[in-house]
């Protein structure tokens, strides 16, 4: 099904009250405009072009190149906003969808549908439309005696019995694109508002003779704009659970789904479990068998088979399978975790390479260091990275035991099998299999309390 789409994403939206143009505010990890463009090109769009307008440096900075621009500098009406597209619509042979960037619950079956729709009934306009319980602010959809539509009136524009009706334009469309181009040509700004309205597109191709039509939606969710910040946290609570079903359906299990919130582009393998207050971020693949325990926050993480995590949160990091992680870690960008490791409490990793089966099981800070097999730490281990200006790399190799706090001044190496006793603050490198002792020798001074109270 082939077709183009305009995106209209020009407006302001001051009801936002942000800095931030309206169409880049996010659900799920994505902003507004590129749910759409996206939805876009999953239903087959060939071209998509976003018209924008406020702050369109920004919005095309984000977008990049993911769609052509149309630039509509001052913001005139919807139709005004199309016709700035003109160029791009005079290319498309067949169908242009026309759809709204502050509009992100569209699903590609929806458009897929309506321009299905439009072809069978070979109409030279459909307009999507859904019937609300309570239609204030949008345009009623006029039907004449025979069904058809006749004309889309404003709400400011409408009379009272035009306002009693509750079937409601949605502000998408789907056109053949040469009558368009027609219907744009013919707009005059004659209305309340002294805008182009697109909406007199249809009127226009009806008194041409041309054959408009309205596609009625299923779920009315679909249509629902966003203007202002409770609007955008309804619409993120929708598509969070689209998400998270779509989730449930490939073999994930979760523990009270209303409290994960989970971005657009993450993978999880089936059989893994995500628990209560969990936040998945975009980039991050979670493979099959693992648990994802409460709390836990990942962001662009690769995370293998059978891990389980809790409480803690992993960056741009990868983690092997098996490995067991929390509560309360923190693995910071640029780590690989091998298989079968423990990242356990109050552990901090930053920039390292832990090989398989290495213990780091309490209150430790491992920076910049390559870390060998089977290696156990103590508790309270540092790596002592930077000297103030610079940091420097740790390499610990196979099986070395590193006593309960101790220092690793680097740039320092610990040659396999070494063993480090407790206490010590490591300066310089250990040979392999070496027993290392760098801290002072303890002293006990016989009868020193009786001397002190005889003072
Ligand atoms: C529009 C429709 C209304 C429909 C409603 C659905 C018209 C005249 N009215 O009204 O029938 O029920 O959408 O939400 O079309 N935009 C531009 N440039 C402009 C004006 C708007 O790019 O000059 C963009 C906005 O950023 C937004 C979209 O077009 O993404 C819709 O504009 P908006 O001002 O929200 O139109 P409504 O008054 O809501
Ligand atoms: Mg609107």
């Amino acid at each position: 099904m082939s077709f183009s789409s305009v995106i209209l994403a020009a407006g302001m939206g001051t009801r936002m009250k942000s800095e931030k143009p309206k169409v880049l505010h996010e659900i799920c990890g994505k902003p507004l405009c590129k749910w759409v463009i996206d939805a876009s090109k999953a239903a087959g769009a060939d071209d998509v072009c976003a018209v924008i307008g406020h702050k369109a440096e920004t919005v095309r900075e984000v977008l990049g190149g993911m769609c052509e621009y149309a630039v509509q500098s001052e913001q005139k009406g919807t139709g005004h906003a199309v016709m700035q597209a003109a160029d791009f619509i005079k290319n498309v042979k067949g169908s242009v969808v026309i759809l709204n960037g502050d509009t992100p619950l569209i699903k590609a079956e929806t458009i897929q549908k309506a321009v299905a729709y439009h072809k069978e009934h070979c109409e030279q306009a459909t307009v999507i439309t859904a019937v609300l319980p309570d239609a204030t602010g949008y345009g009623r959809i006029v039907r004449g005696s025979n069904g058809g539509v006749l004309k889309i009136v404003e709400q400011k524009d409408a009379t009272d019995a035009e306002k009693q009706i509750r079937e409601v334009n949605s502000g998408m469309y789907v056109f053949d694109a040469q009558s368009l181009v027609y219907a744009l040509e013919k707009l005059t700004p004659n209305n309340a508002q002294g805008e182009y309205y697109l909406t007199d597109t249809l009127e226009i191709l009806l008194n041409a003779g041309k054959k408009v039509g309205g596609y009625a939606i299923e779920d009315n969710y679909e249509i629902s704009g966003i203007n202002d910040r409770v609007q955008l946290s309804e619409a993120e609570a929708i598509m969070r659970m689209r998400i998270n079903k779509a989730h449930m359906r490939n073999g994930v299990t979760m523990r009270i789904p209303e409290s994960i919130y989970i971005e657009d582009g993450v993978e999880i393998g089936s059989d893994t479990e995500i628990c209560p207050n969990v936040t998945i971020k975009s980039g991050t693949k979670i493979s099959s068998g693992c648990v994802i325990g409460s709390g836990s926050m990942l962001q662009e993480a690769m995370i293998d088979d059978n891990v389980d995590i809790l409480s803690s949160v992993i960056i741009k990091s990868h983690v092997g399978s098996g490995t067991h992680v929390g509560p309360f870690a923190y693995i910071r960008p640029d780590c690989t975790v091998g298989s079968d490791v423990k990242v356990g409490d109050f552990v901090e990793l930053k920039n390292s390479a832990i090989g398989d089966g290495t213990k780091i099981s309490h209150l430790t800070y491992i920076g910049d260091s390559d870390v060998g097999k089977g290696v156990n730490f103590g508790c309270g281990t540092v790596t002592v990275n930077y000297d103030g200006k610079k940091k420097h790399r740790t390499t610990i190799g196979d099986n070395c035991f590193i006593g309960c706090n101790t220092n690793l001044v680097s740039p320092v190496n610990v040659g396999d099998g070494a063993y480090i006793a407790a206490g010590s603050t490591i300066t310089d490198d250990i040979p392999e299999d070496n027993l290392s002792i760098a801290r002072a020798r303890q002293v006990n001074k016989q009868g020193w309390k009786d001397k002190r109270k005889a003072e």
